[in-house]
């Protein structure tokens, strides 16, 4: 048995978009997420293909024609269930719960000037019902959802003008719950604008396949907008805290050469502390700025945004954490992953989908981001997604118990190594509709979702066998 830190928050990890549905109800208006499409046909390794947004898929989509079905459109009826999940996330004794404000309820085609009252009206009563059941709310701001008129209108976000409409949403909500919300996330993994580009970026992926390319310009844009967000909310609350969250992209040395060490350095500073860096130091690192002139892009940052990046930095180190891989000399195998495709490591197992699991790698990266930026941790993403069926009416998931456990464990021995970590959210609350494949067979939930990858089902929520034994972590302690 080891004892897990009573001051740490402990609850789960949801999104709006991959849980509300009601996508047109109340004026709502479209996002980018609800035209991504689920794809029966689908080779199970093949997902950072069918995460790409093309020009055929687009149109498609728009007709939505029945030739595929588009499940972020429905979710699992959070939007019409939250007070009875929430009861669900009480009896759990989560003391937190991470969901995320669709900008599309708020502002339906983003550049409105004045909200939607309807839309500001759920989140009032999704807050207020967390907040009586004594779950602290942290909200992200934006989580893959930016309203679709944004991308046709303006291209998305290379378009510096995404800033003013993204500052007026955040603005909004930041002054509606400023005495009720103390952890913000401006923005969802926010590396995926140069991995998954139509889901951190708007950017259709057909016309912008290469990482380093102007998706750097969106992410610049995007880096401005956090750092905005951050000066706006300090005058609007001393009480707020603003987390970054980045998809920690953690990869190995295959082996002990030292060219290839080397390499991983290099690849460790592209996907993980390149971001972390502007958002914790307020600047652009050496090594990308010498990347990113070797790949010939020229961002312009004006020195009045350096200075908003430098004096704007945020409060925690947020990011998710699902698996590792391996850096090799490409001959070896590739497996699947969070974002992007990684070397396999021959010492870990991996889940149907290829995602390697590492709870040891969490403790690593731990105290190598506490090391590098000195500021409190927060774990807003870690779980594991299965194909599971009920069997005599339950889910007797121990395969989740023993990720969830040997994470929290790693957690703890971070923490007893000297880092400091403010809280785990795991991913997620209950079954809800996948970000990369819009299936709802990779259930990662403590909770199950009566309802198939065409929505079809009853939506019962049944709480799996980890429901109870997290419940016992949250409420005792101790794992
Ligand atoms: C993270 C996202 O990348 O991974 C979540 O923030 C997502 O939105 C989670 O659901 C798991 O990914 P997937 O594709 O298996 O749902």
């Amino acid at each position: 048995m080891k004892k897990i830190s009573k001051d740490l928050l402990l609850g789960c990890s949801i999104s709006a978009n991959q849980a509300e549905g009601s996508w047109n109800i109340d004026g709502k208006g479209l996002s980018i997420a609800e035209l991504r499409r689920y794809n029966p046909n689908l080779d199970r390794k093949d997902i950072n293909t069918e995460r790409k947004m093309t020009k055929e898929k687009l149109e498609e989509a728009l007709k939505d024609d029945g030739t595929y079905i588009y499940p972020k459109k429905f979710g699992v009826d959070f939007y019409n269930r939250y007070k009875e999940d929430i009861k669900l996330i009480a009896d759990m004794k989560n003391n937190c719960f991470r969901t995320s404000i669709a900008w599309t309820r708020i502002f339906p085609n983003g550049d409105e000037k004045e909200p939607n009252q309807k839309g500001l009206e759920f989140y009032d009563n999704l807050i207020d019902e967390l907040i009586k059941n004594k779950i602290e709310p942290i909200i992200t701001i934006s989580h893959y959802e930016m309203p679709f008129n944004l991308v046709e209108k303006y291209g998305g976000w290379k378009n510096p003008i995404l800033i003013d409409f993204y500052l007026n949403f955040a603005r909004t909500v930041l002054e509606r719950y400023k005495d009720k919300v103390k952890y913000w996330i401006p923005f969802n993994e926010i590396n995926a604008a140069n991995y998954s580009v139509w889901a951190g970026a708007g950017l259709r992926d057909d016309e912008h396949p290469q990482i380093l390319g102007l998706s750097m310009v969106a992410l610049n844009n995007i880096f401005i907008a956090n750092a905005k967000t951050i000066k706006m909310g300090r005058e609007i609350s001393k009480s707020f805290q603003f987390g970054s969250m980045v998809a920690t992209l953690l990869n190995y040395s295959e082996n002990s050469n030292p060219e290839l060490v080397l390499k991983t350095e290099r690849d460790q500073q592209l996907k993980i502390y390149s971001f972390f860096d502007v958002l914790h130091r307020g600047e652009y690192s050496k090594f990308s700025l010498n990347l990113l002139n070797k790949f010939g892009i020229k961002l312009n940052i004006s020195e009045d945004d350096k200075k908003i990046l430098k004096e704007n930095t945020c409060d925690f180190v947020g990011f998710s954490y699902y698996m590792s891989g391996v850096v090799n000399d490409l001959e070896s195998e590739l497996t699947e992953g969070n974002l992007a495709k990684t070397g396999k490591n021959s010492f870990l197992q991996e889940n149907e989908w290829g995602w390697q699991i590492d709870p040891v790698g969490l403790r690593i990266l731990m105290n190598r981001l506490y090391d590098r930026y000195q500021k409190p941790l927060f774990i807003l993403e870690n779980g594991i997604g299965f194909d599971e069926k009920l069997i005599d009416g339950q889910i007797n998931d121990d395969y989740r118990i023993d990720y969830i456990k040997n994470h929290l464990l790693q957690i703890q021995n971070a923490i007893d190594d000297g880092v400091e970590c403010i809280g785990y959210t795991a991913w997620s609350l209950m079954d809800i509709i996948s970000h990369g494949t819009s299936e709802m067979t990779k259930r990662y939930g403590f909770i199950y979702v009566d309802q198939d990858n065409y929505g079809n089902g009853s939506k019962t929520r049944i709480p799996k066998k980890s429901y109870e034994w997290f419940k016992n972590v949250c409420e005792n302690r101790e794992i």
